[in-house]
Formats: structure tokens, C-alpha cells, sequence
């Protein structure tokens, strides 16, 4: 079968990496979390004090660092210059901070750069906000992925638990949607279904029914 690009949206918490991991496994397929990188962009800014409103300091460490990934069995883990902060960058800190950071033209300029040579060959599952609007317009497959609020705080507050880090479930809910509001309002590649992307209600829908729901998408296009 010919290799395509799977390009995969949605705000926070609705599923996106945990199926593109799947779906990339199965398919033999390249992963890419662009959050990631711009998670490990703001945990550079953080590390240098480096103000989030100034956008040359923060696309110029864009050009100073280099942001890689190793894909393991259980995981992909993320470095930054070859130190490992796969960790780091989901602290609460860096979490807070990615939109103010991710906001900036350019800042995605440059990651965009970066996603679309990772993406060049196809064969690949790549994950984000402005996937199959700005990185991957050509991709031959287009998820948009939502549920409810409610939903998605529930997610995230389950993971938390699991981690051992406890959590308050407005605050977390709250979060959610003030990250979602500045992603989606944001003027450059705002967080935005593709016109031609198949949007999925994952609300009450488990992580194999969407597997299975976006395999059948990808089957009508193969
Ligand atoms: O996994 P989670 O939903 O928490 O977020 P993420 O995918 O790790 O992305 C973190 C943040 O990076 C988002 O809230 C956006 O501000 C930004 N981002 C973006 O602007 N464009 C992308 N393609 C991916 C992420
Ligand atoms: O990448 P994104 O922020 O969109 O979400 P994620 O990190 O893949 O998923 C957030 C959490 O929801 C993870 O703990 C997933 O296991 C869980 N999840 C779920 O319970 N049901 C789904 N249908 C999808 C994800």
C-alpha cells in the first residue's frame, strides 16, 4: 500500500497522540508530536529566562537547539540538543506556558520548517493544531478529533492518577479551556478543522473505537 500522511487535530486532551502512536505503530509508520516541540521550545525559554512575549529570543533558539525524538517500544521519548526532557516538558510549568510561547508567527515559522522535512517522504502520523490546515495541507487523510470538556478533564485527571500527581478537577477542567481558548483564537494557524478533514466525537468512545473509526477513514482512501 502506498505510504500517505495522516495528519490528526484537535484541542487538548481529546486523544490525538495516544491513537497517532497506535495508528503510526500499526501502520509502520513515522510518529510525530508537534506539541512536543513546542513543549520543548518553551522549556528552553524557561531554562533561559527568555520572556514568552519576545519572539525574535524565541525563534532564534529555534535555529540554536536542535529538538529530536527516539521512538522506543513503549514510548517516544524527546531531547534537546541529545538531553533526554520527555518528562520535563508535561510539568505543570511548561503545560502553562505552551500557548503564549506557541502564538508567535515566528515561532511557528520555523517549527513548521522543521515538521514539514519530518513529513516530506509521507509515512507519517503527525499530531497537533494546525496539521491539515498549515503543516500537512496535502496530507491524504484528515482527523479532526474532539469531546466534551468534561470529558477531556476526566482523561487527564485519570492519567494524573496514574502518574501518582493529584489533581484538582476544575482546576484542571479550567486549564484545559483557557489553553484551547488561546490556541483557538490565536491569529497565526489557529487551532481549526481542515475543510476537508473527518471530525470524530470521541465523547464516551474509547481509544480502540477511534482507532477503528479513523482505520476505516484511511481504508477509503487507500
Ligand atoms: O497533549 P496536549 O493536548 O496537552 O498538548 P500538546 O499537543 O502537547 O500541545 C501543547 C501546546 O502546543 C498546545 O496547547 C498548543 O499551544 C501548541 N501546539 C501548537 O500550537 N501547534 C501544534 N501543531 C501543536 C501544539
Ligand atoms: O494528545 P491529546 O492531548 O489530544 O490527548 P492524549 O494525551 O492522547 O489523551 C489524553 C488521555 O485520554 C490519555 O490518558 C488517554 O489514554 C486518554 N484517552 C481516553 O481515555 N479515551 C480516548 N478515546 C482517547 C484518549
Amino acid at each position: 500500500m502506498k505510504k500517505i500522511s495522516i495528519a490528526i487535530d484537535g484541542p487538548a486532551s481529546s486523544g490525538k497522540s495516544t491513537v497517532a502512536k497506535i495508528l503510526a505503530k500499526k501502520l509502520n509508520y513515522i510518529y510525530c508530536d508537534t506539541g512536543a516541540m513546542y513543549r520543548a521550545l518553551t522549556y528552553l525559554a524557561i531554562q533561559k529566562n527568555i520572556d514568552f512575549e519576545d519572539e525574535k529570543a524565541l525563534s532564534d533558539l529555534c535555529l540554536d537547539h536542535t529538538i529530536s525524538f527516539q521512538q522506543t517500544e513503549k514510548d517516544q521519548l524527546v531531547f534537546i540538543d541529545g538531553l533526554e526532557v520527555t518528562e520535563a516538558i508535561r510539568q505543570p510549568d511548561v503545560t502553562n506556558s505552551v500557548s503564549i510561547v506557541a502564538k508567535h508567527g515566528a515561532v511557528r515559522e520555523k517549527m513548521v520548517e522543521l515538521q514539514q522535512m519530518i513529513g516530506r517522504t509521507g509515512g507519517v502520523v503527525m499530531d497537533g493544531r494546525d496539521i491539515g490546515t498549515a503543516v500537512l495541507p496535502e496530507a491524504e487523510v484528515k482527523i479532526f478529533l474532539v469531546a466534551s470538556v468534561v470529558e477531556r478533564a476526566e482523561r487527564r485527571y485519570k492519567e494524573n492518577q496514574q502518574k501518582g500527581i493529584t489533581t484538582d478537577f476544575e482546576t484542571l477542567k479550567e486549564e484545559i479551556e483557557h489553553r484551547d481558548y488561546l490556541d483557538s483564537t490565536r491569529e497565526v494557524s489557529p487551532l481549526k478543522q481542515a475543510e476537508d478533514a473527518v471530525k470524530i466525537d470521541t465523547t464516551g468512545m474509547s481509544i480502540e473505537e477511534v482507532v477503528n473509526t479513523i482505520e476505516k477513514v484511511i481504508s477509503k482512501k487507500n
